[in-house]
């Protein structure tokens, strides 16, 4: 695995790969990786020839300047895990990189990045489409991998390839979880064990949440009794619990018959904000 810290560099390293005939898959992180990760690398390694990961905890995504401090950085660990999965680059920019000036650009994704994280996050996903379309432009890639954990980041993206024309076509992938069940993230290293204990409540909500649905229950009682469960704990703040129409993230109060149905939770263990969520067909 080459290590590239140069967008020049990287762009003109990749153009020499497609001269070859080969296709580009890319995965980007902000690190701190795990096996959920490695997954979109493994899916990228079986759709494309040549695969890039990139690894860059990106400033203006993060609405919370804590949120931002704490972000975990484990850059050596990740290179190896990379390297063992058969990561053919590492691409690894400083800020200055990305950004040599501010990013000013104002996207419009219309009603999707104003719900859920859109709401609870003012700004988060404008600065993921910001950082994303400067990736794909240094990268470009054929095909780029992104987790169905980021439900709502996943139709953003979508949305971002269909505004600014690109070719790149957008593969989700299935959301990794622990052996309990609790989907796995970066941020479930910064809980202590009481808390990644308490943190498996999450997807025992969600799929207590569709049993519930499917029983003929609507959203607004089963989210009652859900939230009774979580005030029974200090530890929990929920910030968001809803069920949505899987296609535009529109609100619904019960499951939509003729498509698919999501329901999308959002919830702090202490101080840390986790988020899950389930596709009910
Ligand atoms: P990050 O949180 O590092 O996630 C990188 C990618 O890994 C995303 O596509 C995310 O959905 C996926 N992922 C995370 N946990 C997963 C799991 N348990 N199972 C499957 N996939 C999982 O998402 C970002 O970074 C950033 O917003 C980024 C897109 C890189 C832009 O900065």
């Amino acid at each position: 695995m080459i290590i590239i810290r140069n967008k020049i560099e990287l762009g003109s390293f990749l153009q020499l790969q497609r001269e070859n005939g080969l296709s580009i898959g890319f995965v980007p992180t902000m690190g701190a990786l795990h096996e959920g990760h490695i997954s979109l690398l493994t899916e990228a390694k079986k759709q494309a020839d040549f695969t890039v990961c990139s690894i860059f905890v990106n400033p203006n995504q993060f609405n919370d300047k804590s949120d931002l401090a704490r972000y975990p950085r484990t850059p050596e660990k990740d290179a190896l895990m990379l390297e063992k999965a058969g990561c053919d680059v590492l691409f690894l920019p400083d800020v200055e990189e990305i950004y040599p000036e501010e990013d000013k650009r104002v996207f419009d994704f219309g009603k999707l990045d104003k719900v859920l994280d859109g709401a609870h996050r003012p700004g988060h996903f404008n600065g993921v489409a910001q950082v994303v379309s400067r990736l794909f432009d240094i990268v470009q890639p054929d095909k780029a991998f992104f987790g169905l954990k980021d439900y709502q980041q996943l139709l953003i993206i979508k949305a971002l390839t269909k505004q600014l024309n690109l070719k790149v076509i957008i593969v989700p992938c299935a959301i990794l979880r622990e052996k309990d069940g609790l989907a796995m993230s970066s941020r479930n290293m910064l809980l202590n064990p009481a808390e990644r204990e308490a943190a498996v409540i999450i997807p025992q909500l969600l799929s207590e949440a569709k049993s519930l649905l499917k029983a003929g229950k609507n959203m607004g009682e089963v989210k009652g009794l859900l939230e009774s469960k979580l005030s029974k704990n200090q530890i929990y703040k929920l910030d968001y619990l809803e069920l949505c129409n899987a296609s535009d993230l529109s609100s619904i109060n019960s499951l939509n018959k003729s498509g698919e149905s999501i329901i999308l939770i959002a919830c702090f263990v202490g101080k840390i904000r986790l988020i899950d969520n389930l596709v009910i067909n």
